[in-house]
């Protein structure tokens, strides 16, 4: 029997989500302010570059879109660190806009949240959280529902499944290539 497609990506994008997963690790270390400013600034260059095929996937999946509402909670977060907002910079266009490569988007996406457990235990009790208590509200039923729908999926796929690896790998490198470009610029300031 032909494995899941959740299994799949997860094989297909081994290398580049710990190459990730490492290099946030390495240099936003979150429990500095300096460290977890940065951690957020690349989850909203992604979240602000995918939001797009993310909430394609959502709507797929029959889960309601939450690009918005992420990317909101992010620039609260921001703004009460830095007491300014930043101004969505997309990063790295997606590549690509099939249904496939969207559910491959929604793949990283979605299982970002599966860490924010871990993450949220080592911000420093008075840090901004709303981003990573949004992640953490809905975490289980959602990644659950999200995974589980990806393995039906598989038989819906009988050809092909690079155009999800691509969306996903994608989202993997546009964290990589945010953590590793000089400081997020903050533009603009809050009202
Ligand atoms: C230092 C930061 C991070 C930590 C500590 C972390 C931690 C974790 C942990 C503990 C898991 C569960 C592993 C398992 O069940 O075997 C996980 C899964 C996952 N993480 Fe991360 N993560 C981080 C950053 C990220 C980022 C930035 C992304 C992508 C934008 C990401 C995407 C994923 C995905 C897609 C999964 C699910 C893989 C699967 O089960 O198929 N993570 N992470």
């Amino acid at each position: 029997m032909r494995d899941g497609l959740r299994k799949r990506l997860r094989e297909a994008t081994e290398a580049v989500h710990s190459s990730a997963e490492q290099q946030v690790d390495l240099r936003a270390s979150i429990e500095t302010p300096d460290g977890y400013c940065r951690f957020l600034s690349v989850m909203h260059t992604a979240l602000s570059s995918f939001a797009e095929p993310l909430d394609h996937s959502s709507l797929l999946s029959g889960l309601a879109p939450r690009s918005a509402t992420l990317v909101d909670a992010l620039e609260t977060d921001l703004a009460e660190l830095a007491g300014e907002r930043p101004a969505p910079r997309p990063h790295r266009p997606p590549s690509a806009s099939s249904d496939l490569y969207s559910i491959g988007v929604g793949y990283t996406l979605e299982g970002s949240s599966v860490g924010a457990g871990v993450l949220r235990r080592r911000v420093t009790d008075d840090a901004p959280t709303h981003y990573l208590d949004a992640l953490l509200g809905e975490r289980r039923d959602r990644w659950t529902h999200y995974s589980r729908w990806l393995d039906d999926q598989a038989t819906a796929v009988p050809t092909g499944i690079d155009p999800a690896i691509d969306g996903a790998s994608d989202v993997f490198r546009c964290v990589i290539d945010a953590i590793t470009a000089p400081p997020y610029e903050i533009v603009g300031t809050t009202s």
